[in-house]
């Protein structure tokens, strides 16, 4: 294993494989997107709901997306601008209401979710679109995806802008989750059932994974006098 001082550039350490080092000022946007989604995966995937101040019903998938704290309850996504900079309608909405409820993609709506991905204007209903029921939410005005194992319903906290009006750049939307709806059948003991509720994930390109692979991995225990002890079954490196 490689001590902390170590040498930040892997092909001078000895024994440590060689790796392609990339100065991202020198990439063309795109191929910066290619290198961040190739390496940064499995992603899980926002389908977020919004309406427009003229209540036309919106939704559209974002796998830039994760949970940022538990108290209170955050999560947030990262719409990117469009090409021509503009902001993508989800943005827009979320900015102009402060409202929109993340529905959690299970295996059952991979085609309609895709289906929502489309670019089409400010004036078409997405629920329509994608021939999906929409269920009032109970807190917020954007309704929920029927069927989904899970969505949460959020009240906008922060927008935080990167990088400005030009295609690329993205914007960091952060939500107070002020709702939560779980499938019944994917109610198990105060958990959720990950086997019902069978959440997707975004990889590279048309790429996805399913969640039926798994494995545990215990945590190591720190004893009082700071020994750190590895479970029997923890793999060795
Ligand atoms: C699985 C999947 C994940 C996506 N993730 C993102 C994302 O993280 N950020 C983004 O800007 N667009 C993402 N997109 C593309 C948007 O869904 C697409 O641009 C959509 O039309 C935006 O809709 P809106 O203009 O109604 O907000 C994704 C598409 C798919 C199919």
């Amino acid at each position: 294993m490689a001590s902390p001082d170590a040498p930040s550039n892997d092909a001078n350490t000895p024994g440590v494989s060689p790796t392609i080092d990339i100065d991202p000022a020198t990439l063309a946007p795109r191929d910066a997107y290619r290198l961040l989604i190739g390496g940064i995966l499995p992603r899980p995937i926002a389908w977020v709901s919004t309406i427009a101040p003229d209540g036309t019903r919106n939704l559209a998938p974002f796998s830039f997306f994760t949970v940022v704290c538990e108290a209170p309850p955050t999560i947030c996504f990262a719409p990117a601008r469009k090409p021509d900079g503009s902001k993508k309608d989800s943005l827009a909405n979320v900015e102009a209401t402060g409202e929109f409820v993340v529905n959690v993609v299970g295996e059952a709506h991979v085609a309609a979710m895709s289906h929502t991905a489309a670019t089409v204007g400010p004036e078409v209903d997405e629920f329509a679109l994608a021939g999906l029921v929409a269920v009032p939410s109970t807190v917020v005005r954007p309704p929920r995806v029927a069927g989904v194992p899970v969505a949460y319903e959020c009240r906008l906290m922060q927008v935080v802008h990167v990088g400005g009006d030009t295609a690329g750049a993205g914007s960091l939307v952060i939500g107070t989750v002020v709702r939560i709806h779980v499938a019944a059948d994917a109610w198990r003991d105060g958990r959720i059932d990950i086997d019902v509720a069978r959440q997707v994930g975004r990889a590279a390109g048309d790429d996805y994974v399913r969640t039926r692979d798994r494995f545990a991995l215990r945590r190591p225990v720190v004893d009082a006098d700071g020994t750190v002890r590895l479970p029997d079954d923890h793999p060795r490196s």
